[in-house]
């Protein structure tokens, strides 16, 4: 992006260890490849590993991986710690709502799911010894000796806010820069404070109200698909923005082909917010899953996160085999009509040079 493009404030990008305004969204699950990060940041963005299903062996591994494709920095990304699940009445019904899709899937019958316990005090060393730049957290505070740990050894903390809220908790809690999310974004949404499938407050009103109300930086995030969008968000106030849905269909992305191919077949009237696989809400292409799991005339067969996450886990892994489209979690945004098949230097290029191109369209040149 030429330099004159003044909006762009490279001083605090520098000080968030960020070369431009583009993040390449972590996504649990295994869409961000270390391929995919390692491109990300070869081509000007900054790369993000979501590690929130990862053991800390695995953590340790991709980031090995990352770092043999690049020695540009990285971020990892981990759901902040999550009170144990509460047992659920609702446990046969859950089990029978989706007993007929593993069958159809030819998997044995659903069986109850365990809770291993929060993942988050077993994982952070590993990501303390990442070589990460950034740590980001989503559902949740990052808790304070993580914070202590990560600046001393110069990694920035990020976490992510869907309301001013939570902005401002995650300021007091210690971090470099909030992660405005907007209700637009794919995947699950990050609240904490609140009820999350209440607080759907979109990133072109949440952003410039937490830019108000925080004094560190504000990276906005969700439906953002090109530089009409990051200009939008830097005109907002953001110093940067987050990208999950164009990023997901890139070649790199690890997304499975029947979900890329969901998404770049999908409308925004298709985007919807379900608790159907995993207990907390989040954004994807509607489908069959999705409607017979939250069918409003049998209500309350969803266990609580993580329980469901790991009742559905089968089934997802199953579908995702068979090219089942129907039985997947097809995450995404908003703004999924401006997904496109190509490879992410090429997203990240076009995204700098339309950033550019918008700010100088609106600066009349
Ligand atoms: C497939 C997928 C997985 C995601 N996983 C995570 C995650 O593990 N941690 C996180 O903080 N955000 C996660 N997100 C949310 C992104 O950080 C970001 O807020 C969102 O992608 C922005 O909206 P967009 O998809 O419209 O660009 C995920 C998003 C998607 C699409």
């Amino acid at each position: 992006m030429p330099a004159h493009t003044t909006i762009l404030n490279r001083t605090i990008l520098e000080r968030l260890g960020l070369r431009s305004p583009v993040i390449q969204a972590p996504m649990a699950g295994g869409g961000d490849t270390a391929t995919l990060v390692a491109a990300v940041n070869e081509a000007g963005g900054f790369g993000f590993v979501g590690a929130a299903y990862l053991t800390p062996a695995q953590i340790a591994e991709r980031a090995r991986d990352i770092r043999s494709r690049t020695a540009l920095p990285f971020g990892v990304n981990l759901f902040a710690p999550q009170p144990d699940p509460a047992p659920s009445p609702l446990l046969d019904e859950a089990l029978a709502r989706v007993a007929p899709f593993f069958a159809e899937l030819g998997l044995p019958a659903p069986i109850a799911p365990a809770h291993a316990g929060d993942p988050f005090a077993g994982q952070w060393p590993a990501v303390l010894d990442s070589g990460a730049a950034a740590f980001s957290v989503t559902f949740g505070l990052p808790p304070a000796d993580t914070v202590q740990a990560a600046k001393a050894r110069g990694i920035r903390v990020m976490g992510t806010a869907t309301t001013v809220a939570e902005a401002v908790a995650l300021e007091q809690a210690g971090v470099d820069a909030v992660i405005a999310q907007g209700s637009e974004a794919g995947g699950h949404r990050g609240s904490f404070l609140g009820d999350p499938a209440a607080n759907l407050i979109g990133t072109m009103a949440l952003v410039p109200q937490v830019v108000d109300a925080v004094r560190v930086p504000v990276i906005a995030s969700g439906g953002i698909m090109d530089g009409r969008g990051i200009a939008a968000a830097l005109a907002l106030g953001a110093v940067a923005v987050q990208l999950g849905t164009v990023f997901l269909t890139c070649d790199e992305a690890g997304a499975s082909e029947a979900h890329k191919q969901a998404i770049l077949a999908a409308g925004e009237d298709q985007i919807r917010l379900t608790h159907a696989f995993s207990g907390r809400p989040a954004r994807g292409i509607l489908n069959r899953f999705m409607e017979s799991v939250e069918d409003p005339d049998k209500p309350g067969a969803v266990l609580p996160f993580p329980l469901q996450n790991a009742l559905t886990r089968p089934l997802r892994t199953a579908a995702a085999q068979q090219g089942r489209a129907e039985f997947l979690s097809l995450w995404a945004g908003q703004g999924v009509r401006l997904a496109r098949r190509r490879p992410a230097a090429e997203v990240v290029a076009e995204l700098l040079e339309g950033t550019g191109s918008a700010i100088r369209r609106l600066a009349g040149g």
